[in-house]
Formats: structure tokens, sequence, C-alpha cells
């Protein structure tokens, strides 16, 4: 490990970022979570608002679930937004507020894995556990030349191991940083130089240690097993309107993807059919239907079709006891999944807007 060119690199090279200008466990919690899911420019407008509405973790925790529901609109996979929620009043109940920044602590914290108790843990006090996000794994699979699968058990011991190691050897060199610092910056390097596709070597403070580089295997680094089975489903939105410009929604329910989140009334069908007219239990005038691109998930192909309904008076009408009717303007008011936010965006710039 050259330290000193890791130093002289990162110390150069870095962006400047607001959640590395702070020790407090509960911004680099916030960024760390963000950052699981999105790239750094749209993952700063989220923290930025995230730390003005929710300055302090008591006051994350003093919000409704709705309103953390919508602010992390647009980014996607909502139980990392749940876990946040519970965690910062786990938080509130076990730590009166507290946030901790002991890795052990941390990891019992909900959504906090091995890896964001690390960040979080050297970022905050700079704590000797090393980092293994997405960029490491390819920077270390590079650098040792390991073509253990990453996506396995062994191949995660092994590269957690070799992480350590590497982070040990930093620290019982001359010159060194801290821990938070080394973790900084192979993660930007990952991100900046050791990239998935045509890495920037030549630019690269540790090439000359870099055995994919000796070895000509760079690009074919880190080695993975395969991807998750994703399911179909066939979901057929019924997006209902009346003649006061209202609409209905409905809260999605049980242990499935999306719960909590609002969205049209939905028949799921087991196969790619069309649904009965008959699935309402009032007469109305099925108008179009808009089937959307398939929609990719981790485990999941959503192909979704909308169907624009005119009913009468939707306050009128012997609708489900789960069926909220709202004025059509105040959808933008509830957290919707991107899937239906994609739809009314595409009818919002279609002429026949069954609005
Ligand atoms: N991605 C995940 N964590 C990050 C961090 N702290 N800085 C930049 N990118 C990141």
């Amino acid at each position: 490990m050259d330290t000193a060119a890791l130093n002289d690199w990162y110390r150069q090279h870095h962006r400047t970022l607001p959640w590395r200008e702070t020790r407090d466990p509960y911004r680099i919690w916030l960024s760390e979570v963000i950052l699981q899911q999105t790239r750094v420019a749209q993952g700063l407008e989220y923290y930025e608002r995230f730390v003005a509405r929710f300055p302090t973790v008591a006051a994350l925790a003093a919000a409704d679930e709705d309103e953390v529901l919508r602010l992390w609109q647009g980014l996607g996979y909502y139980s990392r937004a749940r876990n946040l929620h519970a965690a910062a009043r786990e938080v509130v109940s076990r730590y009166s507020g507290l946030f901790p920044t002991a890795y052990n602590e941390l990891r019992t914290l909900k959504g906090i894995g091995d890896y964001t108790a690390a960040a979080i843990a050297s970022f905050a006090t700079d704590a000797p556990h090393a980092v293994v996000d997405g960029n490491v794994y390819r920077l270390l699979s590079r650098l040792l030349d390991i073509d253990t699968p990453i996506d396995t058990t062994a191949g995660k011991k092994q590269f957690a191991t070799a992480a350590d190691t590497l982070l040990q050897e930093y620290l019982a060199s001359p010159g060194h940083a801290g821990a938070g610092s080394y973790n900084q910056a192979v993660m930007e390097l990952g991100a900046l130089v050791c990239t998935p596709r045509n890495p920037n070597c030549d630019q690269c403070p540790l090439s000359s240690n870099c055995l994919a580089l000796k070895n000509g295997t760079a690009d074919r680094r880190p080695v993975k097993k395969g991807k998750a089975v994703q399911t179909p489903r066939y979901f057929h939105y019924l997006h209902l309107t009346d003649p006061c410009g209202r609409t209905v929604i409905h809260r999605r329910a049980g242990n499935d993807i999306w719960h909590g989140l609002y969205e049209f009334p939905l028949v799921e069908t087991a196969t790619d059919t069309e649904i009965d007219p008959g699935v309402l239990p009032f007469a109305a005038t099925w108008r179009s239907t808009i089937r959307m691109p398939r929609h990719i998930l981790s485990h999941r192909i959503i192909h979704a079709t909308f169907h624009c309904i005119e009913t009468d008076d939707l306050t009128a009408l012997p609708i489900p006891e789960d069926w909220i009717v709202i004025p059509s303007e105040h959808l933008g008011d509830y957290a919707i999944a991107r899937l239906t936010e994609l739809y009314l965006a595409r009818i919002a710039t279609t002429p026949a807007n069954p609005r």
C-alpha cells in the first residue's frame, strides 16, 4: 500500500461534498443511505432536502412516515426510507437522540449493515473499520486480482478480509490520515479512476502495485456469478376520473413491493391477459388503455397497463372501503411509486389527457 501516493491523490482529486465536511454521525448516515440508492449528483439534492427538513435525528423521528416517503420519492426502493425512519425512532428511544458511532451499536439499527456501520464509524470517529461498497469491490478485485465472484458468501468473506488487511497496512504506515480518510480515498478512487469500463490506470496512485493491471485482467474484474431471477408481474391500474375532476387512489398494504405508497386501484393477473370491466362494482366508460414499457426492479419485472375510465360522481358510487377519492390535482401530495409517476408524466404530455 503506497500510503503517500493514495493520500496525495485524494487530497488533489476528491470532490468536495457536504457529508465529507462533517463528523456528525446522523448526517453521515443520511448521506450513506441516500447514496446507496443514487449517484452523487442526484444524492446531493436529496441530502440537502433531508438535512433542511430534518436537521436532527429527533426531527426525523418525529415526522410522519408519509412525509419521509414523500421526501424520498424518486429514489425508489422505499423500504430504505421506512428503515431510515424506524432507525431514527430507535436512536431517539434507545440512545436519547444521540446518534451512536460505535460499529456494534450502529449494526443493531434498522437498515444499517456492515457497509453503513463501517462508513459511519470511520467517517465520524476514524474507527478502524474498512468499508466495502461496489466501488471498493471493484478496486480490490483489481488491485489483488481476485477472481472469486463478489456475489457469493465466499467472495464477500474474502473481500472483507482483504479490505481489513489493507486498512491495517495503511494505518501501520507513517503519514497515514486515519481510517475515515482511507475509506473515503478508496471509494473515491473506485468512483473516479478504477471505473467499471476503461479504468484510468495511468492516473492511479496504486497502479504500481495493481496485479490485474500487471496480469491484463482488469476488464474482467470483478467477477459476478449471476443476476437474481426477476419474476414477471402483470399490473392493471384503474385510473378513474369523474366529472368533478376527482380520482381514486389506495394505499398499498401487505408485505409486497411499494407497501405504504399510494397508487391507483390495482388488479393483478397471473399472466399477460386483459381484465374484465366487471371488476368494477358499478358501470363506467372504459376510454383507453396505456401499456407502459417493462418496469424493471431488482427482483421483478412489472408489465403495467393503465386503464383510463370515466365514471359518474365518485363520491356517490359504491366503491371499496380502502379507496380514497381525491381531487386529481392533489395526486402530487401523495408518495407514489416511480411507475405511476412515469404514467402521470406521460399522460400530462399526451393530447388525449384523461384528466
Ligand atoms: N458513495 C457512498 N458513500 C459515499 C461517500 N461518502 N462519498 C461519495 N460517494 C459515496
